[in-house]
């Protein structure tokens, strides 16, 4: 059987910055209550005269990590794209990028697994290219959350966290049973899916709520339960770490890198603490991206690798937490 492994890396974000301060023309918030709280001292979000998308900013990541690669976009074989900001309802954005980078008609599909998108499409991709099906896969998460939260004092217990931007990866073929992609460890459960939500559009709900909107709908914007699912998140975080590194005979010692889901610096904090890592051992960058959700991991990642903290034949541990509940984990020697 093949194994997979990371052949290039890209990120993209817009250019647009706000800060802690800036969010307090919007609402009652302080840049002290968001960084004590999450870490978090500043997010991208697009501009509101950019036409910047989920699609677009996935394509730039993209055309990075392809060229990184030492590939160009006719070598890709299928795309893989995580987000749960579509710039359409339906279809998803992976056919876009086949036509944004003017690929040959290849297959393209959407993960639609919030906060563990990337890690539900890197475990979707690798399993395409250890079967054979394909030699290279375009794995993109990309988020657009900016334009869809409640920047009202209503919504600030949610908008305070996201951030928008994109990451790229191609996963290649490799012979080499010792790199790559070592396992991919991949959880739900349903019962907990309204703790944190966007109940609309749905096709239960939009086409009613269109018709007789009503300024007290609430639906279309995101919901959580914040308490709730930071609880859930440091459990499921330590179990998914645990399982994957079992399933290759290896400890929390092991970890050359360990890269969360961006989600609240206080829960990597938490896992950091329970495994005894060392900050060498851990990448956060939620401080300047804030919680891109599909992209987070990507993103981080990315930088990592650009700031030269990833090494040939480090043990890479990626892990995520989010709406689904969902959560996974990579385990990857690089
Ligand atoms: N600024 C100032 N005050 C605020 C803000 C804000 N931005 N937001 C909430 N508050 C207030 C609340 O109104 C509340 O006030 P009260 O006590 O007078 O009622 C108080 O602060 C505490 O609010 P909580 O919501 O209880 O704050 P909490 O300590 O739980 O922190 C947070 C909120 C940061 C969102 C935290 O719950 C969290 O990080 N949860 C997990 C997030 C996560 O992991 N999500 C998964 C990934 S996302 C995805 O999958 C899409």
């Amino acid at each position: 059987m093949y194994n997979s492994k990371i052949a290039g890396l890209g990120f993209y974000v817009p250019e647009n910055i706000v800060t802690n301060d800036d969010l307090t023309q919007w609402m009652d918030t302080s840049d002290e209550w968001i960084q004590e709280r999450t870490g978090i001292k500043q997010r991208h979000w697009i501009a509101d005269d950019s036409n910047e998308t989920s699609a677009t900013m996935g394509a730039e990541a993209a055309k990075i990590a392809i060229e990184r690669a030492g590939m160009t976009k006719d070598d890709i074989d299928f795309i893989v794209f995580a987000t749960l900001s579509p710039d359409y309802y339906f279809p998803g954005c992976g056919v876009q990028i086949q036509d944004m980078l003017g690929m040959d008609t290849i297959g393209a599909i959407d993960i639609r697994n919030q906060c563990s998108g990337f890690i539900y499409g890197l475990a979707t991709a690798d399993q395409f290219i250890k079967t054979g099906m394909y030699q290279n896969v375009l794995v993109i998460g990309a988020e657009y959350h900016s334009n869809g939260l409640d920047k009202t004092t209503r919504g600030r217990g949610v908008s305070v966290i996201f951030g928008d931007g994109a990451g790229a990866c191609v996963l290649t073929r490799t012979e080499d049973q010792t790199k790559g992609i070592l396992s991919s460890h991949l959880h739900s459960e349903g019962k907990h899916a309204e703790e944190l939500v966007v109940k609309s559009p749905s096709i239960k709900h939009w086409v009613p709520e269109i018709i007789d909107s009503n300024g007290e709908d609430l639906s279309y914007f995101p919901y959580m339960n914040g308490t709730f699912v930071f609880k859930n998140a440091v459990v499921r975080f330590s179990e998914v770490i645990m399982e994957g590194l079992t399933a290759n005979q290896l400890s929390p010692t092991d970890i050359d890198l360990f890269i969360p889901h961006q989600a609240n610096l206080r829960i990597a904090q938490f896992v950091q603490q329970k495994f005894k890592l060392s900050n060498d051992q851990v990448y956060n960058n939620i401080m300047n991206y804030g919680n891109t959700t599909a992209a987070s991991i990507i993103i981080a990642l990315t930088e990592a690798w650009e700031k030269g903290k990833i090494k040939d034949g480090d043990l890479v541990v990626l892990a995520a937490f989010g709406s689904g509940f969902t959560w996974g984990s990579t385990i990857i020697r690089w």
